[in-house]
């Protein structure tokens, strides 16, 4: 097992355009590390050169104290699995895991010893004599890995491996890959554009858009202290409300009436003009429901509620506002670079399964006014990110850079967005 240190990664293809752009993150040692962003954000092309299936333009790959830029996948001792799983059909269970092993000259009592220990750590003991076409997804996943963890491997790299799955084999897959990594302990890289993975799985999660990265933190870290407009809309679901608001000493004036906010929030955001600010669904309540003690005036506001969602245990209520142009036409683009996932300008406040708040009511709704983020509509920026607990943070706007790199993409293949089939 080994760290794995990418140094200032750049990847250019033939085309000139960074599908890379000058990335730098430290995987420790036995880390399980998530790679996410939407479509095109570079994590596959991230991910294939840290096996050695894509050169690197500029940058050092270094695995376990070695750089390794210029070495053979085969040289790296990595363990890639695919989306598809790529099993021999023809082969047992057993002979599939026992593959690497065979093609090294391994002898047949060190290969029958390699394949129980990983047949048994992975359960598959009843299915060693079975073919994988007999076997569910899951159960393909895992001979897959076997196949992995009798080489040895540095480390585990993992590309979408459960994108194909159905929903409720997509959860128990990731539990399962989630037990297994911690009970290996081995080095892990996983690319998903899906949040719930990178927030279920991951010790640390790398955000990256447009080949840049953006924020580099544990999961929780990125929920609470999201760097920019862009992280903060794409962890988290459903997404973080974004609202106009207009900060005035502690108060910050949002379109349904002006709450207070912490003081040391409140000067950061002072004299900015116009600001997003940015507040989760679950950081409203019925304010009926709420603790008396915490509903003041300047944590509630009244609206009209034009839908409620009720799943049981909690409720979903939506709220339309209008906003002014500046801030609508930010939230477009971040709609975009979102891949589409809608930021209407409506608010969608979580309620207490308890709540008796319905469709038309004249609402009174709480806010926890400390958890309000503002940003800064021109450059995307977390204005309020509590810098001890947002993790890395790389150096300069990420987000800007970001929207340079789109720029100059368009002029090198204008209209393109998608990946070259
Ligand atoms: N062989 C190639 N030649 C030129 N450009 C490429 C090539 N492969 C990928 N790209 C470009 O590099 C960018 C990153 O692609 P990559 O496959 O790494 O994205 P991704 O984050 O894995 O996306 P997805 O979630 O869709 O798999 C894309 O804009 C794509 O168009
Ligand atoms: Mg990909």
């Amino acid at each position: 097992m080994a760290a794995i240190e990418m140094k200032n990664i750049v990847k250019q293809y033939g085309d000139g355009f960074p599908a890379v752009n000058d990335v730098s993150i430290d995987v420790a040692d036995g880390e399980f590390l998530i790679l996410v962003g939407p479509s095109g954000c570079g994590k596959s092309t991230l991910l294939r050169m840290i096996v050695g299936l894509e050169d690197i333009t500029s940058g050092d790959m270094i695995i376990g104290g070695k750089k390794v830029n210029d070495l053979a996948p085969r040289d790296r001792n990595l363990s890639m699995v695919f989306q598809n799983y790529a099993l021999y059909p023809h082969l047992t269970v057993y002979e599939n895991i026992a593959f690497p092993l065979r093609l090294a000259g391994a002898s047949d009592s060190e290969v029958d010893k390699k394949v129980r220990e990983a047949s048994s750590t992975l359960e598959l003991d009843e299915h060693l004599e079975r073919k994988p076409g007999n076997l569910s997804g899951g159960q393909r996943q895992r001979v897959a890995m076997g196949r992995a963890i009798v080489r040895n491997a540095e480390a585990f790299l993992f590309d979408e491996p459960l994108s194909n799955l159905d929903a409720k084999l997509r959860g128990q897959m990731r539990t399962e890959i989630a037990r297994l990594q911690k009970r290996l302990g081995i080095t892990t890289v996983y690319v998903t554009h899906d949040q719930t993975e990178a927030m279920t799985l991951g010790d640390r999660v790398a955000v990256l858009k447009r080949g840049v990265l953006q924020q580099l933190a544990t999961p929780r870290e990125l929920y609470e202290n999201p760097c920019n407009l862009f992280v903060a809309g794409f962890i988290g679901s459903p997404p973080m409300n974004f609202l106009p608001a207009k900060v005035d000493g502690d108060s910050v004036e949002l379109p349904f009436g002006t709450v207070k906010i912490p003081s040391e929030k409140a000067q950061r955001a002072q004299g900015k003009g116009l600001l997003i600010a940015g507040i989760r669904p679950e950081h409203f309540e019925d304010a009926s429901v709420v603790d008396e003690d915490k509903v003041s005036e300047e944590a509630t506001f009244h609206a009209k509620v034009d839908v409620v969602e009720w799943l049981g245990n909690e409720a979903y209520a939506y709220i339309p506002f209008e906003a002014p142009p500046e801030v609508e036409k930010q939230l477009q683009q971040l709609e975009r670079d979102l891949d589409g996932e809608s930021l209407r300008t409506q608010l969608v406040v979580s309620l207490d399964g308890a709540s008796r708040i319905t469709e038309g009511d004249d609402a009174t709704i709480w806010v926890d006014a400390r958890k309000i983020h503002l940003f800064d509509p021109s450059t995307g920026e977390n204005l309020t990110m509590d810098v001890e607990r947002a993790g890395t943070v790389p150096g300069g706007n990420a987000m800007e850079k970001a929207e340079e790199v789109g720029r100059a993409r368009d002029e090198v293949q204008p209209g393109s967005d998608q990946p070259a089939t």
